[in-house]
């Protein structure tokens, strides 16, 4: 499974770049709102820093503007996706890119037939946002299932990002249903290599060895 970084905050990614597991990085609007610094710069630094896949959000809402707005977002590097919220005029711009060979990541996903429909259009990826409807009382996981069973029913080759993740429950669920990508935030990502046991066990182990004799 790969692992992506949820955030637009270069520290944050420079962190979790250094365990050598990232491997790639997705944004939206509100997380470079966020960090407080102008969008071109920001990309800048982040696309020079990630070798895998960054998702950049379009902010138009009509084909047209998308398409442009993808057009101009491609060119802050190799690595760029091009991240389209899931409505009629998203989809007509996924179905433009993928003719243009631009990769697209479709986002604010919350059914299985806006999943199906975005693999349709030709859609990179799809982002479903599990955390936002168990906020709403839905199990975001089941979401993930149906879109999984959805894309390996029809061999769609459009890859599954878990996105909205809360907790690191979240992620092992995404693993044992075969999601391909869960985009984590940094406060969750910087928790799951721990264990206190683990902790304790090192502890143990150096106290015993300390009275082994030299
Ligand atoms: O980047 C999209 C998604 O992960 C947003 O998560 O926590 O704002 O629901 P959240």
């Amino acid at each position: 499974m790969k692992f992506f970084l949820d955030t637009a905050n270069v520290e944050q990614i420079r962190k979790i770049n250094e365990l050598g597991l990232l491997d790639g990085v997705t944004t939206n609007p509100s997380l470079i709102a966020k960090t407080g610094r102008p969008f071109p710069e920001v990309v800048r630094e982040i696309c020079k820093l990630v070798e895998g896949p960054v998702s950049l959000e379009v902010i138009g809402t009509e084909t047209k503007k998308m398409v442009e707005e993808a057009n101009k977002l491609v060119e802050y590097g190799k690595n760029v996706v091009v991240k389209i919220p899931i409505t009629e005029e998203g989809l007509k711009a996924v179905k433009i890119l993928a003719n243009q060979g631009i990769r697209t990541n479709v986002t604010l996903c919350f059914s299985p037939l806006q999943a199906l429909l975005a693999a349709k259009a030709g859609a990179s990826y799809i982002s479903p946002f599990v955390g936002r409807l168990d906020d709403c009382a839905h199990d975001g996981m089941e979401l993930i299932q149906q879109i999984k069973q959805i894309y390996d029913n029809y061999a769609y080759a459009t890859e599954i990002i878990v996105a909205s993740i809360r907790h690191p429950l979240h992620i092992v669920q995404s693993a044992m249903i075969g999601a391909h990508i869960v985009t984590v935030p940094y406060e969750v990502f910087s928790k799951i290599a721990s264990h206190p046991l683990t902790d304790k066990g090192i502890e143990i182990f150096l106290k015993d060895w300390a009275k082994v004799p030299t």
